[in-house]
């Protein structure tokens, strides 16, 4: 798994604190990332211990995660709605936060969009006054160009996404491109969510403004809860 770095207790006691949100007879939203997966494992064990819950994964790796520890998954296809998503994220600040860090999050935000609830789970190290990390953008890959150009009219510096152990760029799980884009310091998260979603050939972008109705921070000794 990727490493986005942080505190490993911290992001263990955030998603195993969001996976006790979870109850019986639920769909929950499985998120992607290192924090998600310590709410997947502890999901894993309360279906063990009788649970009856189950998962829409937001990528591979949560997928795979899933079946590894016997939570059972389905598609948005399979299920009539989402109870609770549960998911990390690269930066928080307030009730708004980038994804993107592990090219999950087009799933991510469609699962998000979907479910009744929203928990983002994080270490303190995302916490943030305000936005200010690259944006991950998903695009089509014959839109490279004119969607460069498009982030650099809003101001953006776009920079395509490389693969670390394949030559060339990341190909998502969608078969796209990725673009993470510096805007420095984002005064306007929601303005510039529009910007971004009214680009052609912009698949989905990390921005999730809007969406999160709780953020579970882990700390030292607990987890602290912004809703
Ligand atoms: C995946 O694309 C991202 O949105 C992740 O949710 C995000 O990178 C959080 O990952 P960690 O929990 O590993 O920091």
């Amino acid at each position: 798994m990727k490493s986005t770095g942080g505190d490993d207790d911290a992001k263990r006691r955030a998603g195993e604190h969001a996976a006790g949100m979870v109850e019986d007879g639920t769909v929950v939203g499985l998120g992607t990332g290192s924090t998600t997966a310590y709410a997947i494992r502890a999901l894993g064990r309360a279906v063990d211990a009788g649970l009856d819950v189950v998962g829409v994964p937001t990528s591979y790796q949560s997928g795979d995660l899933a079946r590894e520890v016997d939570v059972p998954v389905r598609t948005l296809d399979d299920v009539s709605g989402v109870d609770l998503a549960i998911d990390g994220a690269d930066q928080v600040a307030g009730f708004d936060c980038i994804k993107g860090g592990g090219a999950a999050h087009a799933r991510e935000k469609l699962v998000a969009s979907a479910a009744d609830r929203l928990v983002i789970v994080v270490d303190p190290s995302k916490e943030a006054d305000r936005l200010d990390r690259s944006v991950p953008i998903e695009l089509l890959p014959d839109a490279r160009r004119p969607v460069s150009a498009a982030l650099r009219d809003l101001g953006g510096e776009p920079e395509l996404r490389e693969a670390e152990r394949k030559d060339g760029p990341v190909v998502t799980e969608n078969a796209n491109l990725v673009i993470d884009c510096d805007f420095g310091s984002i005064e306007d998260p929601a303005g510039l969510a529009a910007d971004l979603s009214a680009i052609p050939g912009v698949v989905e972008h990390g921005l999730f403004v809007g969406l999160i109705d709780e953020v579970v921070v882990g700390t030292a000794t607990g987890v602290e809860t912004r809703r």
